[in-house]
């Protein structure tokens, strides 16, 4: 990859002193919607992702071009709007602003070549894949000596505030915190985290993407944060909480009549999921899979009647999953789309890769993938 990186940059910009990075995708093992409530989340960086080349400029151009979305694209520094005909550079552009507000200087402009090798859409975070790749770039060009925590932060400002999708800390954070084989353990209010060894032994890691073409599913994102920011403007000032994961589940019955049904089922997901990310993460370290797999059934479950984000593509995937053997099996990600994980025995894994194909093409009427990648470390030069 890096060779074939060097060669396109010198064939778009005539240069050959380009930089070569890697930024992976993540996938989250358990603890969805919750990190915008101060949740823990359970998520690990894969092999897939973007990578991407650098070169710093005199003068104050950008000149970005990528394999998967084509076409050069052009802006100035001193011009960092949005373009709604180029929403790709949209991350680039709002990582920059992100930057400048936090009074970070990019003097500079610079060439630069994307080559993503995941699929867009899927539920495994192009997006804070490329944010990332972008600040890590800028940090070590302009010498910014930036702390992961606030690289994380940088890159959910730029999706937050200028993309336009209220999403929380935990794509960013997995992104960039990755590490080889591990799981990580954040505690998204407070940004402390663990690595948990993903020790699976006979058993895999199951990507599936249900190919579900996206359609609103930010504004549906958007709408699941406002239902519980309402929630939280209510419970506050009675439970003097800050964040609705600092409810306890047995609460549950004594705040039902406080809340209309819809707001009451998205509360009680969030509660419940806390609970069940933080018996998993014990789960993964006590060796008991089986455990795992039950809390991953229960959260998608959970995200289907009560946070309502999965959908016909995804709740078939899961129960097929689960049917032709999975020891457990969820969505991943937002939702409304996108892929389901699940673990898998690795004697049982090309039986049920077959008959999962089959029966979802027959009732869904085109076919899901099956993506191959591994646990691998956060954004990295290389
Ligand atoms: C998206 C967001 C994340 C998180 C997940 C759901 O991936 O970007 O912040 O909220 O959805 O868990």
């Amino acid at each position: 990859m890096k060779q074939q990186l060097i060669t396109n940059f010198y064939q778009l910009f005539n240069r050959t002193d380009g930089l070569t990075y890697f930024s992976p995708a993540r996938v989250n093992l358990i603890g969805e919607h919750i990190d915008y409530n101060g949740g823990y989340v359970f998520p690990c960086a894969l092999s897939i992702g973007t990578y991407g080349i650098i070169g710093k400029r005199n003068d104050n151009i950008i000149n970005v071009s990528s394999h998967s979305f084509g076409k050069m694209y052009q802006f100035s520094l001193d011009n960092l709007e949005r373009d709604p005909l180029v929403s790709w550079a949209d991350y680039i552009k709002g990582v920059i602003v992100a930057l400048h507000k936090r009074g970070y200087k990019i003097t500079h402009g610079f060439d630069l070549y994307i080559h993503g090798n995941m699929p867009y859409g899927a539920g495994l975070s192009s997006s804070a894949s490329l944010e990332s790749l972008i600040v890590v770039m800028l940090d070590d060009m302009f010498n910014l000596n930036i702390s992961l925590e606030d690289k994380a932060l940088i890159g959910q400002d730029a999706e937050n505030n200028f993309v336009g999708v209220n999403s929380g800390i935990m794509d960013q954070f997995a992104v960039l915190a990755g590490k080889k084989n591990h799981a990580i353990m954040l505690n998204t209010n407070t940004l402390e985290y663990k690595y948990v060894p993903l020790e699976l032994n006979d058993y895999r890691l199951l990507i599936v993407n249900t190919n579900k073409k996206r359609g609103l599913a930010d504004s549906k994102y958007n709408e699941r944060y406002k239902e519980t920011r309402k929630a939280l403007s209510i419970l506050k000032p009675i439970y003097l909480i800050s964040n609705l994961c600092e409810l306890k589940p047995s609460i549950l019955p004594q705040i039902k009549d406080l809340l209309d049904d819809v707001i009451f089922k998205r509360v009680r997901h969030v509660v419940t999921e806390q609970d069940r990310t933080i018996k998993a993460s014990n789960a993964l370290i006590n060796h008991n899979l089986e455990m795992f797999g039950e809390l991953m059934i229960q959260s998608h479950e959970s995200l289907k009647n009560d946070y309502d984000v999965t959908g016909i593509e995804l709740d078939t995937l899961q129960s097929l999953l689960m049917k032709h053997g999975a020891l457990g099996a969820r969505m991943t990600g937002a939702g409304f789309g996108g892929s389901c994980v699940a673990i898998v025995n690795k004697d049982l894994v090309k039986d049920l890769t077959l008959k999962v194909l089959e029966s979802y093409k027959e009732i869904i009427g085109y076919e899901p993938s099956f993506i191959e990648t591994s646990v691998s470390d956060g954004t990295h030069k290389f």
